[in-house]
């Protein structure tokens, strides 16, 4: 049987209230958008169909390649979406499986139990179900007294007793191709002026088809992303999960409820995350790390047995045994070699820290490069930047730059070499000779 997916992402969204369309709001540090995309692309490669209409420009951009763009121009609802897929399906797929991208959370095994069911089943639709207590808007589920089912109710059409249905509509069902195509042309317009894909179901019945229902186990897989709360609600799931998969990794988190990992990030085993820490974009941890509490990572690499406590990496890179923090800011090109320690209240932009060199307090060093056993004085600060210009400080191995040293950029200091407290070095240091004063001279 051949298989089609098609994903329906061209509705506004009203409920969000926002500009942005609502498949690319962010889930996880990505747009909604890209789940449905990867789950039903672990299912089947192709054809994979993309429903776009409002906001497509932007929706099609992160679409990308990997599913074809059909594009309904009027959002007359979600039948009038499917069959704008007709002529580019109509010979190619026996079954269609809809989707809708407002759902990310829907797992690709489960839309192979549906496939399944509906090959199996020798019905025309098969419908995704859930019984859940909370009904979330979701369309009712109607069975007539023998138990089959006749109908999908949505939630504005539906009466009292209907309203009361615990057996909810997941958004997901399987059709067979052939009977779809002509169906779609015949849906009734509902009374809110849409051409609901649910009146399939009744047409069917209508028809003396039945109409097979799978119910789906996890009401967690089924969230609909309709409103911010509800965005909120997925959030919070997928961590919970990303957590899970961690501590079953080796990973300990104190408190999984206040971690945030993105699903981009990699962490070494025996690794130790304290409350309230941020791991986002292309960061890889090592092993045996103590990251947090209060710190954010951004795209850096850690290497094994870091500590970092309450700061800010953004685009660092740590190797081993490097000690970082409390509130401490690393910038983009920031890189600390073996055992470099860097205490409170420093900040190390596109600058190379040598092998245990240590940085205690309130400095921050940009563009330099240090050598290895440097101690960077309280208070020092490279003056990088001229008001039109960035330029480099190099700093040689076992230097020690006294406390409040200004390193008046270009400027290198020698190995060995040794500045007063205070000093404002606007010209080279030879190696092994002290320099103190403002500006600072050589001594001797
Ligand atoms: C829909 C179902 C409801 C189900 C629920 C599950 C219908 C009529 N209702 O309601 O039974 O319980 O999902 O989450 O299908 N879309 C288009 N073009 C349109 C309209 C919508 O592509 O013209 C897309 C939207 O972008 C969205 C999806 O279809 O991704 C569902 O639309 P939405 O308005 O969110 O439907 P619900 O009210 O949630
Ligand atoms: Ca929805």
């Amino acid at each position: 049987m051949r298989l089609a997916v098609v994903i329906l992402a061209a509705g506004q969204g009203t409920r969000m209230k926002s500009r942005l369309p609502k498949v690319l709001h962010p889930l996880g540090g990505h747009p909604l958008l890209t789940y449905s995309i990867a789950t039903a692309r672990a299912l089947i490669e192709a054809p994979l169909i993309l429903v776009i209409g409002h906001g497509a420009e932007a929706v099609r951009e992160i679409a990308g390649s990997q599913v074809t763009i059909v594009v309904q121009p009027e959002q007359l609802g979600t039948g009038h979406a499917v069959l704008q897929t007709e002529s580019v399906l109509a010979d190619v797929a026996e079954a269609v499986l809809v989707v809708y991208a407002d759902m990310p959370l829907i797992r690709t095994e489960t839309l192979r139990r549906l496939a399944e069911a509906h090959a199996v089943g020798g019905s025309p639709i098969t419908l995704l179900t859930i019984s859940a207590d909370n009904p979330r808007g979701f369309g009712r589920i109607v069975r007539d007294t023998t138990g089959r089912v006749s109908a999908i109710v949505e939630e504005a059409q539906a009466t009292p007793a209907q309203l009361a249905i615990r057996e909810l509509y997941t958004g997901v069902a399987c059709y067979d191709a052939t009977w779809l195509w002509p169906h779609l042309h015949r849906l009734p317009l509902s009374p809110s002026g849409e051409f609901y894909l649910t009146d399939l179901v009744a047409l069917a019945v209508a028809e003396g088809r039945s109409v097979q229902a799978l119910s789906a186990d996890d009401p967690e897989e089924m969230i609909g992303i309709n409103t911010r709360a509800h965005l909120a609600e997925a959030e919070a799931i997928l961590r919970r999960r990303i957590n899970h998969r961690w501590m079953e990794a080796g990973i300990t988190l104190i408190d999984p409820s206040t971690t945030y990992i993105q699903d981009t990030v990699e962490i070494g085993p025996d690794t130790v995350i304290l409350p309230n820490t941020h791991l986002w974009g292309q960061t890889r941890i090592g092993a045996e790390c103590r990251l947090g509490p209060n710190t954010i990572v951004r795209d850096t690499t850690i290497g094994d047995r870091c500590r970092v406590e309450a700061s800010v990496l953004e685009g660092a890179l740590l190797e081993d045994d490097v000690d970082v923090g409390p509130f401490a800011h690393l910038r983009p090109g920031a890189h600390l070699a073996r055992g470099v320690h860097m205490g409170n209240f420093g900040e190390v932009k596109n600058s190379y820290l040598g092998p245990g060199t240590k940085m205690g307090h309130f400095s921050y060093l940009g563009d330099a490069t240090v050598g290895q056993n440097v101690n960077i004085g309280a208070g020092t600060i490279t003056c990088n930047y001229d008001g039109e210009r960035k330029h480099p400080t190099i700093i040689e191995d076992g230097a020690f730059i006294g406390s409040d040293t200004m390193l008046v950029a270009p400027v290198r200091v020698g190995h060995d070499a040794k500045t007063g407290a205070g000093a404002v070095v606007t010209h080279d240091i030879p190696p092994g000779s002290v320099a103190y004063g403002v500006p600072a001279r050589v001594k001797g």
